[in-house]
């Protein structure tokens, strides 16, 4: 292992670096929070939250475990699933308008992504666009550290609490990218499974396939080895491509999934499948937070561009929305075949973690047998039968194409290289599976 790596290139890195958060996971782990907080030497604290989380069990815990402590907090909710310029600047001025030495943010990753986001323009302001990367921003580096991040996830799937990421909304563009700097990572992360009890059956599928796919472009990822030689090791950036760390979290997230998705979905009452899946998406975070997701991400991004007039049943969201998990499921059965070349046999092993029977299969088979793999889990948990799913159609694949065509960095992590025409053949393929 190690420089050993797949395929090792011979100008390629030679190392990799893996960061994490102080994590703990398990059913009522989220009243420690005010233990944690007052551990850090923290005494007034921001937390973040949702609207509809608000006024709910979660942060009802929250609260009192911090009143416990004696640590005074206020809350500022104002964050929207898909957090743009506005929330995210809305939050910076929450955040300076008090001497807050520490945030705590309960939510699924809007809410976490926000935070971070937010934390950034407060302790650094800048122009919204300053700090991301071509061709959105000026790819300014984030220059110093931010408040300290202590991160519940109430939903299984983002793995936020684990990356150095934040994904939103830049609005002059009107699609999402992403910020990325060491600096971003949480310093506390509590994973308490029981947040999940209560979510309805399509929070879970459309969070369970945004893990499915952490773990699998992980998985799939190119090699660490076949990106440049850094000579300066504080310019290696976490998207560093598939690495033993993310290979080792990613294959038991994939397992996780291929065994308790449809579970975690179709029986509310399953705790056992809600614990492992909230699991399986801290793993896939503590993989792609140190790897870098590639094409089914990139070519999500095209989608929640465009969509248009789409109301997504079950969610208290304004009108269009597509959840991110199906935003990046959709295309993903199309898109993994056509990697398959790229890497076949990690394809094929990613493809028995998952669940399918690989016996006797050959690499070139792989494409075929993942592709089916996805498109069986699917069905299995009631997801939208591809674009035509999520309301698009054959006449809308140019325009996809060259909205995910700018998500360049992902793009280059992918074990094939892929350029617009390949992006168009893709989502031509995915327009419906069954
Ligand atoms: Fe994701």
């Amino acid at each position: 292992m190690g420089c050993q790596y797949f395929e090792p290139c011979q100008h390629g890195a030679e190392s990799f670096t893996v960061m994490m958060p102080k994590l703990t996971f398990g059913r009522g782990c989220l009243s420690e929070i005010g233990e944690r907080v007052k551990a850090g030497g923290h005494q007034h604290v921001a937390v973040f939250t949702d609207p509809f989380l608000k006024d709910g069990p979660y942060v009802d815990i929250v609260l009192r475990s911090l009143a416990t402590s004696k640590i005074s907090c206020e809350v500022f909710s104002d964050i929207r699933i898909e957090p743009d310029e506005t929330s995210i600047m809305d939050g910076a001025k929450f955040l300076r308008n008090a001497s807050y030495d520490a945030l705590v943010s309960v939510g699924g990753g809007s809410v976490m992504d926000t935070a971070k986001a937010a934390s950034i323009y407060s302790a650094h302001p800048a122009d919204f666009t300053d700090y991301f990367a071509p061709p959105v921003g000026a790819s300014q580096p984030i220059p110093g550290p931010l408040l300290p991040h202590f991160a519940c996830p109430t939903t299984s799937g983002t793995g936020s609490e684990c990356t150095s990421v934040s994904v939103v909304r830049v609005g002059a563009l009107n699609t999402k990218f992403v910020l990325g700097s060491p600096w971003l990572l949480p310093k506390v992360a509590l994973v308490d499974p029981a947040c999940t009890d209560s979510l309805p059956a399509n929070a879970i599928a459309s969070t369970g396939f945004d893990l499915v796919c952490h773990a699998l472009e992980c998985y799939t990822a190119k090699a660490y080895t076949k990106w440049e030689h850094i000579s300066d090791p504080n310019k290696r950036t976490l998207l560093q491509g598939a690495n033993p760390w993310s290979d080792m979290s990613a294959r038991k997230a994939m397992e996780i999934a291929g065994e308790f998705l449809a579970r975690g979905v179709n029986d509310a009452e399953d705790r056992e499948a809600r614990d492992q899946l909230m699991w399986g998406a801290t793993l896939a975070g503590m993989a792609f937070g140190n790897s870098g997701t590639h094409l089914p991400h990139a070519m999500s991004y095209g989608i929640t561009h465009l969509m248009a007039d789409i109301v997504t049943e079950g969610y208290p969201v304004a009108s269009p929305f597509v959840p991110h998990g199906i935003s990046v499921i959709v295309s993903a059965p199309t898109i993994f075949a056509y990697l398959s070349e790229g890497a076949p046999e990690r394809h094929l092993e990613a493809a028995g973690f998952l669940g399918a029977d690989c016996k006797d299969a050959m690499p070139s088979e792989s494409g075929e047998i993942v592709s089916k793999r996805l498109i069986r889990m699917m069905q299995e948990t009631n997801v939208p039968n591809g674009l035509s799913g999520v309301g698009f159609g054959v006449q809308d694949v140019k325009a996809l194409a060259a909205s995910s065509i700018r998500q360049s960095r992902a793009i280059a992590n992918a074990p094939r290289e892929t350029n617009l025409v390949d992006m168009e053949n893709i989502y031509s393929n995915s327009i419906s599976y069954w």
